[in-house]
């Protein structure tokens, strides 16, 4: 369940810009370090201020580096932006 949901999360981010190789890791690191405790929620489940919100204090958990704090956010917001390319607006920014 887990590696299908990675595979259409990377083929989604590669089509959104970052690289394979980035979008790999990416993957590996929402399955290793927010998979550990719980579920993957998925992002376009969740209101951008309400998943900002949850980020927040998801990092402070994960105990990510900042590059991977980094990478993770972008890659998680690619998502949405593939997620809502039929909603008026599209792509999310960057904050
Ligand atoms: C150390 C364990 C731990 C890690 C690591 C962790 N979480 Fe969580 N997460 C929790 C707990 C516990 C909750 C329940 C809410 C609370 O008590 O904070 C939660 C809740 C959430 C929710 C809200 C679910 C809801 O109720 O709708 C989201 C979204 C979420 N986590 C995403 C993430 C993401 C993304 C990551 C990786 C960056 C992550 N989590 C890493 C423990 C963790």
């Amino acid at each position: 369940m887990k590696l299908a949901f990675v595979i259409v999360a990377i083929a989604m981010a590669t089509a959104a810009g970052l690289t394979p190789k980035e979008s790999a890791a990416c993957g590996k690191l929402y399955v290793e370090k927010c998979g550990r405790c719980h579920k993957l929620y998925k992002i376009e489940n969740y209101p951008e201020p309400a998943w900002n919100m949850w980020m927040g204090q998801m990092l402070a958990k994960s105990k990510l580096t900042q590059a991977q704090t980094k990478q993770l956010t972008r890659y998680l917001q690619s998502l949405r932006a593939s997620h809502a390319e039929h909603e008026a607006g599209g792509a999310s920014t960057q904050p």
